[in-house]
């Protein structure tokens, strides 16, 4: 696996944290993100893996630290310092979000064809032939056949679902993806499908993304770099093979063990 890391973090996180009311759902996050680099975020349930992938993009403010984002001119931007129309830009093009419930990031009534081809809307593009094609051209990437075209989501099965959410979201070329658990809720066959394309596309297009998962087996295939966290708190951060083959902390010991026992 590549850990070569170009100067510059694309995603740079500091001692964020939030509370909901009395209960600390995380605190003193912090690291950074290179470009093209995959990161997993692990952890039981309730450790506020999903509050901390909601507050870094942009989705829940967090009530300390801070969130930076290099933009493509080079800039480092404070995330929460923008304007909300400047953060909902950013999302529709250069973030991607996928949602383990396909239902929250697709229009589950609008036909196959015009999920995909919103963002690119979004953007700027009108040409009706343009945008046909190419969400025919992302159908079939993510290996949906593309008769299905102008058909709802709502026909399609959960595995479909998935992969047509990826392909609306990948379609804008973003360069960060934050996808929060995208295979659990799927057959494990289905779930092996799913991560083996996501394998291929974020190498494919030098995709940074931050996959938060429970499944040490999502991280191992997908992620150079790993976080684990309990109670609301990051215990131990490393390279992938590194954590899952010489865990430090007492916690993540219990992880990899409680994985390898039947
Ligand atoms: N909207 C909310 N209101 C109140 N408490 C919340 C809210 N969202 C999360 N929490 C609490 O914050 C903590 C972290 O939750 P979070 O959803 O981030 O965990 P998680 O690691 O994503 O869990 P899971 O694997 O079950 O999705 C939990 O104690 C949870 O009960
Ligand atoms: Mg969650």
């Amino acid at each position: 696996m590549n850990t070569a890391h170009s100067p510059a973090p694309l995603l740079s996180v500091r001692n964020v944290g939030k509370r909901y009311g009395d209960r600390v759902a995380l605190q003193g996050a912090s690291f950074d993100l290179w470009p093209g680099e995959v990161l997993a975020v692990v952890g039981e349930s309730g450790s506020g893996k999903s509050t901390l992938l909601n507050a870094i993009a942009a989705r829940s403010a967090p009530d300390e630290g801070t969130v930076q984002f290099r933009q493509r001119n080079g800039e480092l931007q404070d995330v929460y310092a923008m304007s909300e129309a400047q953060q909902r830009l950013l999302a529709r093009t250069d973030w991607g979000f996928v949602h383990q419930n396909a239902a929250d990031g697709l229009r589950m009534d609008v036909s196959a064809g015009a999920n995909v081809g919103e963002r690119l809307m979004g953007l700027g593009e009108r040409h009706y032939g343009k945008l046909r094609s190419t969400a025919m051209e992302w159908l079939q990437r993510v290996e949906i056949d593309a008769a299905r075209i102008d058909d709802a989501p709502r026909t399609f099965s959960g595995g479909m679902r998935q992969r047509l959410q990826i392909a609306r979201n990948l379609v804008t070329q973003p360069r960060l993806v934050f996808m929060d658990e995208p295979t659990s809720g799927l057959d494990v066959s289905v779930q092996a499908r799913l991560l083996d394309m996501l394998r291929q596309l974020t190498r494919q297009m030098q995709l940074a993304a931050i996959i938060v998962t429970h499944d040490l087996a999502v991280a191992r295939l997908l992620a150079h770099r790993m976080v684990v966290m309990q109670r609301g708190r990051v215990v131990e951060s490393g390279l992938t093979d590194q954590v899952l083959d010489d865990p430090q902390h007492p916690y993540t010991q219990l992880l990899v063990s409680s994985v390898l026992q039947p």
